[in-house]
């Protein structure tokens, strides 16, 4: 019996916990999430997050700037954010409009404010396996719902397919920091099914629907779909052939609801430990 490892429910949980110690604080931890342009997938998920960061009780604020926003006021924004007291955690929503560059950006907001874990110094620190002040949200989720369900890391092999510097860079850097044997793969990879073929966990992060099919699984392993795409019906789709490859793994995340709500739980709760480091 293949396991369904259910984001979903386990998000809950953690969402619901995080209420809870917010609830015994004496001040409100605080999320400024900065969006520009109108890239509707990107509408649809800052909305989902602050509607979650209200739930929370946290202090939530949109900043939306139009899609012919300068550098000059989007550095005056992230400025203005790292000296209010009142924001614990800054979230630059990419991809940005096509005239700016993230990292023109990324390396101005305080490292000690940046949710995302992007800036340098804590892509760094991660890659040093010396504390981050914040992990990025969408590999730190794929790690604990890897824990919950007692799914071994150590030693065993990892291929991650996508090298982003929001999921297959850092989450490489997670999994050898657990000591795993880590292999990226991506669109320049030769014979593709024979390195995943090897893999005890596979984890996806492409956006291309049906990339891994049943004859690149080995027999039992754990599969991790990153991918979030709309189909020709406009449901939620990901990199994974689902129905192909849930009778051959051991273990596997459905789309919706496996990583995409993981994410928004462990962006939570790097608001709370950045409003506990910069206020505890
Ligand atoms: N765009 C897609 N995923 C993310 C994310 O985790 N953080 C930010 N800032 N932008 C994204």
């Amino acid at each position: 019996m293949t396991v369904i490892l259910d984001g979903k429910t386990l998000s809950e949980k953690i969402l619901d916990n995080i209420k809870q110690k917010v609830s015994n604080l004496n001040s409100k931890p605080g999320l400024a999430v900065i969006l520009a342009g109108n890239n509707p997938a990107s509408e649809v998920y800052v909305r989902n997050k602050e509607k979650q960061a209200q739930n929370a009780g946290f202090n939530s604020s949109v900043y939306k700037l139009p899609e012919n926003v300068t550098k000059e006021e989007l550095l005056n924004l992230i400025n203005k954010l790292n000296d209010d007291e009142k924001t614990d955690g800054i979230l630059l929503q990419l991809p940005l409009p096509k005239h700016l560059a993230a990292y023109d950006f990324l390396d101005k907001i305080d490292p000690k404010k940046d949710v995302d874990g992007f800036h340098p110094i804590n892509a760094g620190k991660l890659f040093l396996n010396e504390k981050p002040y914040a992990i990025p949200c969408t590999p730190k989720g794929i790690v604990r719902l890897l824990d919950e369900y007692k799914i071994q890391i150590e030693g065993k092999n990892v291929v991650i397919a996508g090298r982003s510097n929001i999921v297959g860079k850092p989450l490489s850097a997670l999994l050898l920091n657990r000591s795993a044997t880590v292999t990226i793969v991506h669109s320049k990879t030769k014979n593709l099914p024979e390195i995943t073929k090897k893999a005890d966990i596979l984890i996806s992060a492409t956006g291309k629907k049906n990339m891994i099919t049943k004859d690149m699984i080995k027999k039992g392993a754990a599969v991790i779909d990153v991918g979030i795409i709309r189909d020709e019906n406009n449901k939620l789709r990901g990199d994974v052939d689902f129905n192909g490859v849930k009778d051959i793994a051991g273990f596997i995340t459905p789309v919706p609801g496996g990583v995409g709500p993981m994410t928004i739980a462990m962006l939570m709760e790097n608001t709370l430990e950045l409003h506990l480091l910069n206020k505890g």
